[in-house]
């Protein structure tokens, strides 16, 4: 910077020339006006009007100035900050402008476009229907139960009375799990069906026990349109004191009438299973003809074959053996337990005629059934 000198000339100084002062603030203009987003301009701010800038360093230049020439390079310089602060407001209001606009577009949401381009599913029948079965139970004040689908042999079979050599313990039927030496006799298989349950709730509960327990039960069956290897069944279970068939009877014909209407009763069959006594095998009137196809040609019904009944499960009193090998005294309670798989109930109330659609999880097969919770 000059020291002060009383003959000293603006004009005579460089960098307070008249031309000189505009270039820099036209170099200043036209930088700005070249600035092509919101970074750009804030650099091009401190290069031609930060502290350093050329019009600032030409601004100190005046306090050098004898007082008279003070005044007009004052002037002359100001003006030319002036405009470049000027056109840097404008340009950033510009940019800015442009910013917000763009912002607009590009992170606009268009309302027009389909909202629901991943279609909605729908729950598996079989989870309904199944759902649907525990609260006519939970509604009488059942329980739901549970137990392992890999399941210990002496709960799936032995507490269940099934003598060591019963046909059903035989590979056809049963899903060995082999041991983790590679033996055969583990003595895990994977349950075949949920009647365990039944062990587990009388170990598990304290008396009187009133359970339903749906489950995935396991049988090695080829899949075809009436077999399936993974199939679904409901156990229930009442051990009480003075439970009697007639207990069970009610309970039968109260389930059916809450599952598909009014007039429905079911009739039992004699039968046997290891693990009741007596046991039954329990029908239900067909819900389609209500019995009126039973000879009488003119109205056949395919559903029950003018049977008239459809079979559904088995059923009967629960083996003394049974309350034993669970430490409950049949001498002070009694109880009546049934079974049955869903899926038959499902292939009946909804015509579905092969196996294979309920198993195989194709979107087009539940969708119809809707989102009925
Ligand atoms: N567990 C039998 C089956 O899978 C069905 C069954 C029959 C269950 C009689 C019962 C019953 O609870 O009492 O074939």
């Amino acid at each position: 910077m000059s020291a002060p000198n009383k003959s000293y000339d603006p004009v005579e100084v460089e960098a307070l020339k008249p031309e000189e002062i505009e270039r820099m603030r036209d170099e200043a203009l036209a930088a700005i006006a070249g600035a092509a987003d919101l970074d750009a301009l804030a650099h091009v701010k401190t290069a031609h009007s930060g502290g350093t800038s050329p019009l600032a360093l030409a601004n100190r230049e005046i306090g050098a100035l004898p007082p008279h020439a003070k005044a007009e390079a004052g002037k002359r310089v100001g003006q030319a900050r002036g405009a470049v602060n000027q056109a840097l407001a404008a340009r950033q209001a510009e940019l800015e402008a442009d910013r917000d606009a763009r912002v607009l577009i590009e992170e606009a949401v268009d309302v027009t476009l389909p909202y629901d381009r991943v279609p909605a599913g729908a729950r598996h029948p079989l989870t309904t229907l199944s759902e649907r079965i525990e609260d006519v139970f939970v509604a009488m004040g059942y329980e739901v139960a549970e137990g392992p689908e890999v399941e210990a042999e002496w709960f799936n079979f032995d507490a269940l009375n099934f003598p060591p050599d019963h046909p059903a313990r035989e590979t056809q039927d049963t899903f060995f799990v082999q041991g983790a030496d590679g033996a055969d006799q583990s003595g895990v298989v994977l349950r075949t069906h949920t009647s365990p349950v039944q062990i587990r709730a009388l170990l598990e509960r304290e008396l009187p026990v009133y359970v339903i327990a749906p489950g995935r039960v396991y049988r090695s069956d080829e899949l075809d349109a009436t077999h399936t290897p993974v199939f679904a069944q409901v156990e229930l279970l009442a051990v009480d004191e003075g439970l009697t068939m007639a207990d069970l009877k009610g309970t039968l014909d109260h389930m059916v009438v809450s599952l598909f209407g009014e007039g429905m009763k079911t009739r039992l069959r004699p039968n046997h299973f290891p693990f009741t006594e007596p046991s039954a095998e329990m029908d239900m009137v067909c819900y389609v003809c209500r019995g009126e196809s039973v000879g009488n040609p003119d109205r056949p019904c395919r559903t029950c074959s003018s049977e008239g009944w459809i079979e559904l499960g088995g059923c009967g009193m629960v083996n003394p053996k049974v309350l034993i090998a669970c430490g409950v005294d049949p001498q002070k309670y009694s109880g009546f337990a049934f079974g049955f798989g869903i899926e038959r109930l499902l292939m009946f109330r909804h015509s579905v005629e092969d196996m294979r659609d309920i198993v195989e999880g194709d979107v087009r097969f539940t969708l119809p059934f809707g989102m009925e919770i």
